[in-house]
């Protein structure tokens, strides 16, 4: 059995401080250099987090939390610059020195290219909220230390700088595309990982020690960012008709084109590849800006935590059934489609070997996302599609020892540098066959739809 030898591998991937386990780390490829592979990434540690959960090994989980917690204030940035102090590591290792051990965490300071982790903050949160669900312990998330951890969290991401919009500006390679893609601005994952993180916040802090204060912006920025990104960042034939015929240059308030979208920027691809019964949220919009490139995490977990109406929900899972050589292919599931070629290739990623086009981050398959999408189909009904990609990825996987990701249009090749044994595809199988098997699972990280807030007005 599989299963079997998954939960072996994940059990060896499990790092230890003073003797508690804290962590897994990113993987355990024996044949090539570990790079910073050996460090425990708080984004790879989800779908880990949530299989041990869903297996009552909340310890790990709990450790987790309380010692990446310890390991949000800090003072380091790069040069002396000190970033933001409820900015979480993007990973971290536990070390030795001879006589004592400790744990040495990377902000981004250390990190290839410098990318500060947005999302690890983002993602902390919702594995508090999983773990809450999962054992009832809400003392946990009431302590004193965690709900000012979850309050500097906020002060990151709810304070007013230049912004226009509701939505949160982020440098290029913030999250799990931690390399330059094209995607700095306003980019589909973190808007839907803030709205979650958002909706976590409002249930788990205390309105006592100003945490009144907080409730009120977060209730009022819910609504705002769900209409945001419901009204603007989605796309179906519809949509792409209106946009075709939108007027350029329009000045005041009550104009359709907001972000002055230039017709012309709609990619020759997307007309013929849209499927009547199918849509999806844009990538990324800004002025005279909309990403038309479709990625898997955003969508998938804009299903699951709800800025998607249940409506849009079936269209993005219908995509994924009328399309699904592109986006399943012959490894469940792309991470973004299509791949930037050629010029563009060049200018987006920086001619960037690794993110060469259908390799890596630029259009390559990654099993991890399995999870997601079996969450998703199980919140939309639609488990059938979730049963096949599970079939597909599940003797694969194992024939090629649980690599990174794929590369190739329809994710025939184990990729270029792929690393083997890497712990977020074998947790995030056994994550995907968990749900499957019991379909309760999902609260521990979805949310319903939220009833419009009498605070907010359009
Ligand atoms: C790569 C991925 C990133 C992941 C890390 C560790 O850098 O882009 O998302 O967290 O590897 O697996």
């Amino acid at each position: 059995m599989w299963e079997e030898e998954a939960w072996e591998l994940l059990e060896k991937s499990i790092t230890y401080y003073q003797g508690q386990p804290i962590g897994t780390v990113a993987a355990q490829d024996p044949e090539v250099q570990a790079l910073n592979y050996d460090q425990c990434f708080i984004r790879d540690f989800v779908p880990s987090a949530l299989v041990f959960l869903m297996h009552g090994r909340t310890e790990i989980v709990r450790n987790f939390l309380v010692e990446t917690l310890a390991m949000q204030s800090h003072d380091k940035g790069m040069d002396c610059f000190a970033p933001g102090l409820g900015l979480m590591p993007a990973s971290f290792k536990v070390k030795h020195d001879g006589t004592r051990e400790y744990i040495e965490a990377d902000f981004g300071e250390s990190a290839i290219a410098r990318v500060p982790p947005v999302d690890s903050c983002l993602w902390w949160i919702l594995l508090l909220r999983a773990y809450v669900k999962a054992t009832g312990d809400v003392a946990l998330a009431h302590q004193a230390d965690f709900q000012t951890g979850i309050k500097l969290i906020l002060d990151l991401c709810l304070v007013h700088r230049f912004s226009m919009y509701p939505t949160l500006p982020v440098l290029d390679g913030a999250f799990m595309i931690d390399r330059r893609m094209g995607v700095g601005g306003h980019p589909l994952e973190i808007q839907v990982l803030f709205y979650a993180a958002l909706r976590t916040a409002k249930e788990l802090l205390l309105p006592q020690d100003g945490g009144h204060f907080y409730l009120q912006s977060i209730t009022q920025r819910l609504g705002a960012l769900k209409y945001h990104i419901r009204e603007y960042y989605w796309l179906d034939l519809q949509r792409v008709n209106e946009i075709y015929r939108f007027k350029n240059d329009e000045f005041g308030k009550e104009v359709a084109n907001k972000f002055n979208i230039h017709p012309e920027s709609i990619p020759a691809w997307l007309t013929e590849w849209l499927p009547d019964n199918g849509g999806y949220l844009a990538g990324n919009l800004g002025p005279g800006h909309m990403d038309f490139r479709f990625f898997a995490l955003g969508n998938l977990m804009a299903i699951l935590v709800s800025p998607a109406s249940s409506e849009e929900s079936q269209s993005i899972m219908n995509l994924f059934e009328e399309r699904t050589a592109d986006l399943m292919g012959f490894m469940p599931l792309k991470i973004c489609f299509p791949a930037v070629e050629g010029v563009e290739w060049r200018i987006i990623t920086g001619s960037d070997p690794k993110n060469f086009p259908w390799s890596y981050h630029n259009g390559g398959n990654w099993p991890v996302i399995l999870w997601l999408f079996a969450a998703a189909a199980q919140k939309t009904g639609r488990q059938a599609l979730a049963q096949k990609a599970i079939a597909l990825a599940e003797t694969r996987l194992i024939e090629d020892k649980f690599p990174e990701y794929y590369d190739g249009k329809q994710g025939r090749l184990i990729g270029k540098e792929s690393r083997l044994y890497q712990t977020w595809t074998i947790a995030g199988l056994l994550t995907a066959k968990e749900i499957m098997n019991n379909p309760k699972h999902i609260d521990l990280f979805s949310f319903e739809e939220e009833v419009e807030s009498p605070g907010y007005r359009l």
